[in-house]
């Protein structure tokens, strides 16, 4: 193709079906707003320019779109797909093609486009598609030598004509002088009163022109997201497609169907994901990395050989080398674990890093901490970080032994190899190579008796 490539995406709609107070356009689908995986996929064509004819409210939808470069249309009056891309017309110069897409139809596979792109035969062009139930689409009209010659929308269909089951997918590509000849004559003579944009197929047909019919391979990838039943079958395809890339980068998912990607994730060699597993955000996962069963990780950076066992809620996490992490852990923003390191069942971390062969295997919360190498946290410690108003550090130098049950209270150090007793609440520094512990001594009262209920 050879002339400047301009992309009109229809968005104006407004949803009504989903019954919710946004915008359709910023309902979520795979993690972001559902009109975001069309402005990707349309920019992979690499077009001149990208023109989103949106509708009253539209000023969410920009600003939740505001990194994409795109040219925003506004549509004052929602007056049918042809009046749509009237609007964004004075924005495309002769001797463009134009490429139309719904923002109905956000899932279009690019490579689908691709072959419609590079396929293209001037003046015009629909891809069209065959379903068991066509109910509600525009049924693809030809003539007895198999050429199309219009498209007739179901409420203006005759019984008969309900029968045809090649459909419109509403997406189109012709050439710009063309287009906006044939927009100028569309009329709104129909059964919604609307301008429809099918109507220039049977003004291109009048002209004797030839319209080339695209028929896409797989209509599933072609639903539209009307209501929340379809958005929820966009999901689940989104989800299969995903899982099926990263089974493709070598991954091994114990089921396929039970994973939900929510994001970018890169992966390593070998990497194994149990089931029922959320990946949110920028994840990657290096070689032999293990997730466990129910585990939610969001912008986490994982190096090679760490496992993360069951139920594990980690977001912001580093790991610079194999670890060990979970079940039941919650890992929180700023958590840095070097290589041989283990958190186990119920630590919380914020902001703590973690030297190598650190262990805090259960029942803890570690804020604001540097904790060195070698370290060991006993059960029940907590950093008291926070005094109400302020937040403070805790170092724990290298080798230091901390006993159950110890509050640390910031800001505080602990030194080399110290050892602090279990119980103990450290206030002040605890010096390297000794002992500290606060703890009432015990006694033990011979003889006591236990109280017994009054008759
Ligand atoms: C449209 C086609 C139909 C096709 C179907 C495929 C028309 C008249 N019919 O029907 O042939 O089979 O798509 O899904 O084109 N929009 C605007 N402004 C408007 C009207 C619509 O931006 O004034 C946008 C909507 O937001 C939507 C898209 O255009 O993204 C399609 O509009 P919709 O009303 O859903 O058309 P359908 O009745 O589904
Ligand atoms: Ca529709």
């Amino acid at each position: 193709m050879s002339q400047p490539l301009h992309i009109v995406i229809l968005a104006a709609g407004e949803g009504t079906r989903m019954k919710s107070a946004k915008a359709k356009m910023l309902q979520s689908l795979g993690g972001q707003p559902l009109l975001t995986h069309l402005l990707e996929t349309a920019m992979t064509l690499k077009p001149e320019g990208i023109h989103v004819v949106v509708g009253a409210g539209s000023e969410a939808v920009r600003d939740a779109c505001a990194s994409y470069e795109v040219d925003w249309v506004q549509q004052e009056e929602r007056l049918g797909t042809g009046h749509a891309v009237m609007q964004a017309m004075p924005r495309v110069p002769d001797g463009a093609t134009v490429l139309v897409l719904l923002g109905d139809t956000p899932l279009i596979p690019t490579d689908l486009l691709h072959v419609m792109v590079d396929e293209y035969r001037a003046p015009l062009a629909l891809l069209t598609m065959e379903l068991d139930d066509p109910h509600g689409y525009g049924r693809i009209l030809r003539d007895p030598g198999g050429n199309i010659i219009g498209v007739i929308e179901h409420r203006d269909a005759e019984p008969h004509q309900h029968a045809i089951r090649e459909v419109n997918t509403g997406i189109i590509m012709a050439d710009s002088e063309r287009l906006r000849g044939w927009l100028g004559r569309i009329d709104c003579d129909n059964a919604n009163g609307e301008y429809y944009l099918p109507d220039v197929f049977s003004l291109a047909r009048a002209e004797n022109g030839e319209i080339q019919g695209i028929l896409a391979p797989d209509a599933s990838d072609l639903q539209g997201a009307n209501d929340r039943a379809q958005l929820a079958r966009l999901e689940r395809r989104l989800q299969q497609r995903r899982a099926a890339g990263l089974m493709a980068e070598g991954a091994q998912l114990i089921d396929p169907a039970r994973i939900d990607i929510r994001g970018r994730v890169e992966v390593g060699r070998d990497v194994l994901i149990d089931v029922n597993v959320v990946l949110e955000g920028d994840v990657h996962l290096g070689d032999e990395v293990m997730i466990g069963p129910g585990a939610v990780l969001k912008d986490c950076d994982l190096a090679a050989g760490t496992r993360v066992l069951a139920y594990s809620v980690m977001e912001g996490v580093t790991t610079t080398g194999a670890c060990d992490i979970g079940p039941f852990a919650r890992l929180r923003p700023g958590t840095e674990l070097s290589a041989g390191c283990r958190v186990g069942n119920f630590v919380e971390t914020k902001n703590a890093r973690l030297g190598e062969d650190s262990k805090a295997s259960h029942l803890s919360y570690l804020g604001d901490s540097e904790i060195g190498s070698g370290v060991n946290i006993g059960a029940g410690t907590i950093t008291c970080n926070y005094d109400g108003a302020n937040k403070y550090r805790t170092v724990i130098e290298d080798g230091a032994f901390i006993g159950s049950d110890t509050q640390l209270v910031a800001p505080v150090t602990v030194g080399r190899n110290a050892t602090v007793g279990a119980g103990t609440t450290v206030t002040r520094d605890a010096p390297a190579d000794a002992l500290t512990v606060s703890r009432s001594r015990q006694t033990t009262i011979e003889g006591w008796k236990r109280p017994t209920k009054d008759r």
